[in-house]
């Protein structure tokens, strides 16, 4: 084993950089063999050094900027969040020639083209694995396992807070506050829990995750985005009367269009998947992502998606394979995105609706209802009525069709006379199509 330690400065020592000091700290010997050397802390930055006594005063500091570029540090691991003044760091240590560890989704959703070309050029190591999915090996396998293969479809649940409100509504009929209240002291929850909420923190997942998966460069704001915000308990209440439940999907396929060009399509937003469907029983703060490729066929990967410990795992995994890398010499992957696909709009991407409605109950209402469906082109696969005094509840399920028209479809019926209220409109998925 080397003598010379690797030297680290670690950004941020909250839910996930205070878990990651203390494995660093108990696990000192078994991470020196597995990296081939020590993996010493160099700093610890943090916005307020007075509010961390459980920490060593002479690593503390609040000067971040300082400590990123400081000679003796060897990595710089990232578990501040946000993107600036993070972007100005992280591009400094790399231009430094320091390797980079983060689990910053946000940043990594938006400027990884520019970080990743500052790490080649100085010839440091990039790694981010915390950043989708807390523990669970996923950008690896993506990365690396699966560079031989062609996937076609990365779908999952991506975002613990959001899963863990959801599945609280629809197993003790939780409201929706209290949940994310409980999310969040429990860590799960982003500094600003509407980046769960309204799925921007899913949609920059999902743009790592399409990034990698089809060698194309996908940012945040390519990524239809949807929260949960919207759900109400008539759309809980209406997926449990179908035996199915709503769970807030990251979806990336690669689509080929009729003349054969291909393209990829990524989206974040709520569904109503079958109960039988596996991703229904992923509940509480767990992730679980399916991977469908050519050769490999379907995988998935599952574990706990949030939280200190189950995040530092992988960020610690990673600064293990960049400790590897500068004790033997070499790099880590690099940005794969050669294959520059386009971006599909969502009004092109091919989705299945459910809609619940109560409509008028008098001959011909159902097939008025139908006339707007076909109008717009969309074909029914299933309708089910239940009658009540002087209203109908009708839940119709559609086959695949442009999301564009399904949205228009559902426009057109809000507006009709004969339509007393529309109860509940979502995606469906996890279904013959
Ligand atoms: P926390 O809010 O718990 O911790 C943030 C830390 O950053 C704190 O220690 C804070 O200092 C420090 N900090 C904030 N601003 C500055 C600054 N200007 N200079 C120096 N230090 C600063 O966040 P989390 O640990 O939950 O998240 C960290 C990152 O990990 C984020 O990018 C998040 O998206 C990502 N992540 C989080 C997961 C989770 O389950 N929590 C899972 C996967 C990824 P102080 O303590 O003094 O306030
Ligand atoms: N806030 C995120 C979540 C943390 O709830 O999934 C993990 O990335």
């Amino acid at each position: 084993m080397r003598s010379e330690p690797i030297r680290v400065a670690l950004l941020g020592c909250g839910t996930v950089g205070g878990e990651v000091a203390r494995l660093l700290t108990e696990q000192a010997g078994e991470l020196a063999a597995r990296a081939g050397a020590p993996v010493e802390l160099a700093g610890i930055a943090v916005r307020r050094p007075d509010k961390h006594p459980e920490l060593p005063p002479e690593l503390l500091t609040a000067d971040a900027a300082k400590l990123v570029t400081a000679e003796d540090v060897d990595v710089v691991v990232e578990l501040i969040g946000g993107i600036e003044p993070t972007r100005t760091w992280l591009l400094d240590a790399l231009r430094a020639g320091k390797s980079v560890v983060t689990a910053n989704k946000a940043l990594l959703s938006e400027h990884s083209a520019e970080l990743s070309e500052a790490a080649d050029a100085s010839g440091a190591d990039l790694y981010f694995e915390a950043a989708v999915a807390g523990a669970i090996p996923l950008l690896r396998p993506l990365r690396e396992s699966l560079a031989g293969d062609r996937i076609t479809r990365v779908m999952g649940i991506v975002n613990g807070t959001t899963n863990y409100i959801l599945s609280a509504m629809d197993s003790t009929g939780a409201g929706y506050a209290e949940a994310l209240d409980e999310a969040s002291r429990l860590g799960y929850a982003e500094a600003d829990p509407t980046a769960d909420v309204d799925g921007y923190d899913a949609a920059s997942k999902a743009a790592i995750l399409a990034s990698l998966a089809f060698h194309t460069r996908v940012t945040a704001a390519d990524v239809h985005r949807e929260g949960i915000a919207a759900v109400t308990a008539s759309d809980i209440a209406a997926a449990k009367m179908l035996n199915r439940t709503v769970k807030l999907l990251a979806i990336c396929e690669r689509v080929t269009s009729e003349d054969g060009g291909e393209s990829v399509s990524a989206r974040v937003h709520p569904v109503m998947i079958p109960r039988a469907h596996q991703l229904a029983g992923v509940s509480g703060a767990f992730n679980a992502v399916y991977v469908e490729a050519d050769a490999a066929g379907e995988l998935m990967f599952y574990g706990q998606g949030a939280g200190g410990a189950p995040t530092a795992s992988a960020v610690l995994g990673d600064l293990v394979a960049v400790a590897r890398n500068r004790v033997l010499g070499g790099l880590g992957p690099r940005e794969s995105a050669h294959a520059g696909l386009p971006v599909r709009p969502m009004g092109q991407t091919p989705t299945r609706y459910h809609v619940s409605l109560d409509v008028a109950d008098r001959p011909g209402v159902l097939a008025q209802v139908a006339q707007v469906f076909a109008a717009n082109g969309v074909s029914i696969a299933a309708v089910r009525q239940r009658d009540r005094l002087s209203t109908a509840s009708l839940v119709i399920v559609t086959h695949l069709a442009p999301d564009a028209a399904l949205e228009s479809t559902v426009d057109e019926i809000g507006k009709m006379d004969v339509v007393r209220e529309v109860v509940s409109v979502m995606r469906v998925e996890g279904e013959d199509q």
